[in-house]
């Protein structure tokens, strides 16, 4: 379907082009959703930006548009408001009209996109032998939120895991591991990550300490990346320890990826620099191998660098990522890359950018885009720590919250007299918990540091998971109650949006399409969650104000209708945040 939105942008310009000739063609229609329905449904503002270049009153500019507007099956003749902004307001017909036509689809009339082209999202990420951290826990979420929703739009989406499996801190942790844990590089399971990082820590110690230690573990690193079998197996094991912990989160919160980390790219590093060198970018400063860059200068004015080779010949985290630009450019054909990690890997990104647009590696038409998130804070509005001050573990954290998702379901059932099994009440308690994690990250506009909190985000009232879901489970209640089946209600009834609470629904449920379309351009999922949350506050003031199963026919059926579309949007919008739904809770 062509988004109302879009289908407005479409008609006035075309009145433009009609009231002010041909070259008004590539002129924006300045077209958007007004936030206050005195305003109309959409508002232009195109009359006041066209008053200079015309030399005409913006009133004046605004009533010749609208003369020359053909959008009578759609639109009240539209209005104009103060200095000449245009406001319409949707005819009740058009929006039922519409409802009718996307209640039978699956998508929700929502369109596809005409070319699958490969979108790369590079998320979650983490290290190993490094504990996942919250912050890679903000990268899985968001990461796997614009995924799902580019993925929906029906864009070829490579899901990638650049996990950090590569570089100086394996020579250290296998040059420790000999001398402390030798079983642990030679048997799977001999540690479990726990164990690789508080040894981690204690090889780290050794490593800045003893020069000795230093040496050896720079020796390992050598052998490792030149294919020594114990040194590569012993390498592999920890992978895998890793690997299994990593997994237990990401099925947990039902994240697919493709995990390709930097060690995949370890072939190709030494490359990266030869072409570097041949385009002429490459200076050597202080022994390293690096390119200076242009808008990054230190506190004394002069250029940064962006170092590809150290002077001991190792590559860096920025080289890795050089070469895999190439490689998703060259091998995936990827035509959009993006990355999430939180905002102070702002810099690097930009750097890397800038110079694989400079070398040639990144064509004009890639595009590449960093989506930065803030920190995750606890309620004190400090970096996140358990009570007794210990970083904490994320499955710690999602165990926590569905625990407490428990508690307050039990309270409610006791409150209520309800009896319900176990087995519900689990599965209910993790949905609830999981989802109100996701949601309360998703729901903060990323680019802020966002305070966790397990009783905001399990709130009933407000905008959290359980607040929605509970809207989509009300529709459910009423088929239940009715005893109605919502796939075969009849797609000929005419929606009737008599009353303002059931207009009101029928639009907002109308625009799911724009925001997913804005979303996917802007990377923010916050706007999904914003749009969600109206609907459900329309259709919680429909549903008190319309009865719906006392209701004469047709009105029955059309509010039917209203009710499950609601419920069906709610759970598609949900869907594309990585959120399940319950039929009752
Ligand atoms: N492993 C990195 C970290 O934990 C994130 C990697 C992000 N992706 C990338 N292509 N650099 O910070």
């Amino acid at each position: 379907m062509t988004s109302i939105l879009e289908q407005l942008k479409d008609s006035v310009s075309n009145a433009l082009i009609a009231a002010f000739g041909a070259e008004m063609a590539d002129k924006d229609p300045l077209v958007a959703s007004t936030s206050n329905p005195k305003f109309g449904d959409y508002q232009s503002n195109v009359a006041l930006s066209l008053a200079k270049p015309l030399k005409q009153n913006p009133r004046a500019i605004a009533q010749l548009i609208i003369d020359h507007l053909q959008i009578e099956d759609m639109c009240e003749t539209p209005t104009i408001a103060g200095p000449g902004f245009i406001n319409f307001m949707l005819k009740s017909d058009y929006v039922g009209n519409l409802l009718q036509e996307i209640q039978p689809d699956e998508r929700l009339g929502i369109a596809q996109v005409e070319s699958a082209d490969k979108v790369i999202v590079d998320f979650s990420s983490p290290n190993i032998a490094k504990e996942m951290h919250v912050g890679h826990l903000r990268s899985t979420i968001i990461g796997d939120a614009i995924a799902r929703i580019l993925e929906f739009r029906g864009y070829d989406v490579l899901r990638l895991n650049h996990v950090g499996d590569w570089g100086t801190q394996f020579g250290m942790l296998i040059a420790y591991l000999r001398e402390a844990y030798p079983k642990a590089l030679t048997t799977a399971d001999a540690l479990d990550i726990g164990d690789l990082v508080s040894l981690y820590k204690k090889a780290k110690v050794r490593f800045d300490e003893d020069e000795e230690f230093k040496q050896t573990a720079r020796q390992e690193v050598v052998n490792l990346q030149a294919g020594a079998e114990d040194s590569l197996h012993a390498w592999k094991l920890l992978c895998d320890q890793s690997r299994r912990e990593f997994q237990v989160i990401y099925d947990l919160l039902d994240i697919k990826l493709d995990e390709r980390g930097e060690s995949f790219y370890n072939p190709f590093l030494g490359d990266i620099v030869s072409e570097l060198k041949e385009t002429g970018l490459l200076e050597k400063s202080e022994g390293a191998m690096c390119v200076f860059l242009d808008g990054f200068t230190n506190k004394d004015g002069d250029p940064l660098p962006l170092i590809v080779q150290k002077s001991d010949g190792g590559f860096n985290y920025a080289t890795t990522d050089l070469a895999a630009i190439k490689y998703r450019v060259k091998e995936d054909k990827a035509t959009r890359i993006i990355y999430v990690t939180d905002s102070g890997q702002a810099n690097h990104f930009a750097g890397v950018f800038q110079v694989a647009r400079k070398a040639g590696i990144l064509p004009e038409d890639v595009e590449v885009v960093h989506v930065p998130f803030g920190l995750v804070q606890g309620k004190d509005g400090k970096r996140l720590k358990t009570r007794s001050g210990a970083t904490v573990k994320l499955k710690d954290l999602l165990d926590e919250a569905v625990i407490h998702a428990r508690n307050d379901l039990e309270t409610r059932f006791k409150d209520y007299g309800r009896e319900e099994t176990p087995e519900f009440i689990d599965r209910a308690a993790q949905v609830i918990g999981l989802s109100a994690v996701k949601y309360a990250d998703l729901s903060q506009n990323r680019t802020s540091d966002y305070v966790f909190d397990f009783q905001k985000m399990l709130d009933l009232k407000g905008n959290t998971a359980p607040y929605l879901l509970y809207a989509y489970v009300r529709p459910q209640g009423v088929s239940r109650k009715g005893d109605i089946n919502f796939s075969q209600l009849d797609s000929n009834t005419k929606i009737l949006l008599t009353e303002n609470t059931e207009l009101a629904l029928g639009k907002s449920i109308l625009q799911l399409e724009e925001v997913i379309k804005e979303v996917e351009s802007t990377l923010l999922p916050n706007r999904i969650c914003l749009y969600l949350f109206e609907l459900s506050q329309k259709f919680n003031q429909f549903y008190e104000q319309c009865d719906i199963l006392n209701a004469e026919e047709p009105q029955k059926t059309s509010r039917l209708i209203l009710a499950d579309l609601t419920a069906r949007t709610i759970k598609l919008g949900l869907s594309l945040l990585g959120i399940e739904v319950l039929e009752r809770m």
